[in-house]
């Protein structure tokens, strides 16, 4: 049977806290304009020292910067990552929202799963909410069939 082979593009990498970090970043600097230390760990529900522990980490990764009246700034290598971590989420909440399930749910659960998600798996994902689209009569036969589960 022939498989996909995982490449390695620019597809988010490092710990989970990372990502997660790097996303609520750049979520926030385009929501207010910025992304403090306390938002960061107020979205995250983490302490601010280990925001702070982070941050000290991914400048040293290159990553972000932090100066002291701006708040935590992306390098253009961070904001790559961020980016690319956002649009898997986007991908992944594309998908769901295929089957009318609750934006709470669909929210958290991405944010369960988006960290173990391949390439591959991703592109599987993108294909297969692009042909259901197309299938209107197979979408809601899947639909009924998950009311009858839950
Ligand atoms: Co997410």
């Amino acid at each position: 049977m022939a498989s996909v082979v995982s490449t390695k593009t620019d597809a988010p990498r490092g710990t989970r806290a990372q990502e997660d970090s790097l996303e609520q970043i750049l979520s926030l600097i385009e929501k207010k304009g910025y992304a403090r230390v306390v938002d960061i760990a107020k979205n995250l529900n983490i302490a601010q020292a280990s925001v702070t522990g982070m941050i000290q980490r991914m400048d040293a990764e290159g990553l972000v910067s932090y100066e002291k009246y701006r708040g935590v700034i992306l390098t253009s290598e961070g904001e790559k990552i961020a980016r690319a971590i956002i649009n898997r989420h986007e991908s992944l909440a594309k998908f769901f929202k295929l089957f009318d399930l609750y934006d709470d749910t669909i929210y958290d659960d991405i944010e369960g799963i988006e960290h173990h998600m391949s390439p591959p798996t991703l592109a599987t994902i993108q294909a297969l909410t692009k042909e259901l689209k197309k299938q209107p009569a197979l979408l809601s036969r899947v639909k009924s069939k998950v009311l009858e589960a839950t």
